[in-house]
């Protein structure tokens, strides 16, 4: 199944006014009646809109919000930072932290499991904008991710902070749900993985050509696709008259394996520990 998400257009994001005291304090309580109103008011205006999460959360194009389970940071970070390869942008950009939590406080009123008092105070000491000093492993981690030395490297296909490219998941995102076990895993056994919007599919032209790769966009004018049977992989269009079919290869990863040829036992536990930090 392939998804076809129109992109959401950003509208005009309203200024939420947040008390200063509030802001001083760099905590949020996402029961407060006015951050959720402030919330619902910024959902209408840029989430709502158009084909994305319709009203309420009942789903329009994109997924529906309403009535799932969510965990409020996961919420937070996913507006904030977009879930790269899909139509849902980041925000971050657009609304401010206290704009996004907002958002968040809201979404959190239509779903299963909402906030409970217990839980209500949020720090957002942690989302400060500002890059983030890492040291140590983390931040070796950060010079092997990135490494122009290696032809395979791992920031040829990720993007984190504003370094990379966008062909995989954003793991800023995923690090936050994962144990630094699994993400070694993951490393060792690309080939197990199912992350959702990144399955490897398949390209044919009407020429005979065979493009294998990650979607980056299908709209009726045409596909784009991540070649990734070349490093760094290539952004390739084929038009809709070029093209014959788009074929999803379940059970492949597109992700390369290997990676215990380009980096040791001691570096992959390095770049864990700077996908940790993130
Ligand atoms: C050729 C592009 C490419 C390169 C290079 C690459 N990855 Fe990936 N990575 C992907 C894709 C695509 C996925 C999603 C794969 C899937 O679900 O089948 C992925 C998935 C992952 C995941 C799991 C994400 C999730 O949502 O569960 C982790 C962790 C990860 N990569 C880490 C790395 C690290 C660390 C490196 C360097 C050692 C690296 N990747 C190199 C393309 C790449």
């Amino acid at each position: 199944m392939m998804r076809v998400w129109l992109p959401c257009v950003p509208l005009v994001a309203a200024v939420l006014a947040i008390s200063p005291a509030v802001a001083e304090e760099r905590s949020i309580n996402l029961l407060d009646d006015a951050l959720i109103e402030g919330g619902s008011e910024l959902f209408q205006m840029n989430c709502a809109v158009g084909y994305c999460h319709g009203s309420e959360g009942r789903s329009a194009r994109g997924p529906a919000l309403r009535d799932r389970e969510w965990a409020a940071r996961d919420l937070y970070r996913i507006t904030h930072d977009g879930l790269s390869g899909t139509s849902m942008p980041a925000w971050k950009s657009v609304l401010s932290t206290e704009e996004i939590w907002a958002v968040t406080a809201y979404i959190m009123t239509l779903a299963r499991n909402p906030v409970e008092a217990a839980n209500a105070l949020v720090s957002i000491e942690a989302d400060a904008e500002g890059p983030r000093e890492l040291t140590g492993a983390a931040k070796h981690g950060e010079e092997l991710f990135f490494d122009l030395t290696r032809e395979r490297r791992c920031g040829l296909c990720h993007r984190l902070g504003d370094k990379g490219t966008a062909v995989g998941p954003n793991l800023a995102v995923v690090a936050g749900e994962k144990t630094a076990e699994d993400l070694k895993r993951d490393i060792r056994q690309p080939g197990k993985l199912r992350a959702f919007g990144f399955e490897l599919t398949e390209v044919s032209t009407r020429d005979g050509e065979v493009i294998r790769g990650v979607l980056a966009d299908q709209s009726p004018a045409g596909v784009k696709i991540y070649d990734t049977s070349v490093l760094p992989p290539v952004l390739r269009t084929v038009p809709a008259r070029a093209l014959r079919r788009v074929r999803a290869r379940n059970g492949r990863s597109p992700m390369p394996e290997g990676w215990e040829s380009v980096y040791s036992d001691a570096e992959i536990g390095a770049i864990v520990a700077f996908l940790m930090a993130m």
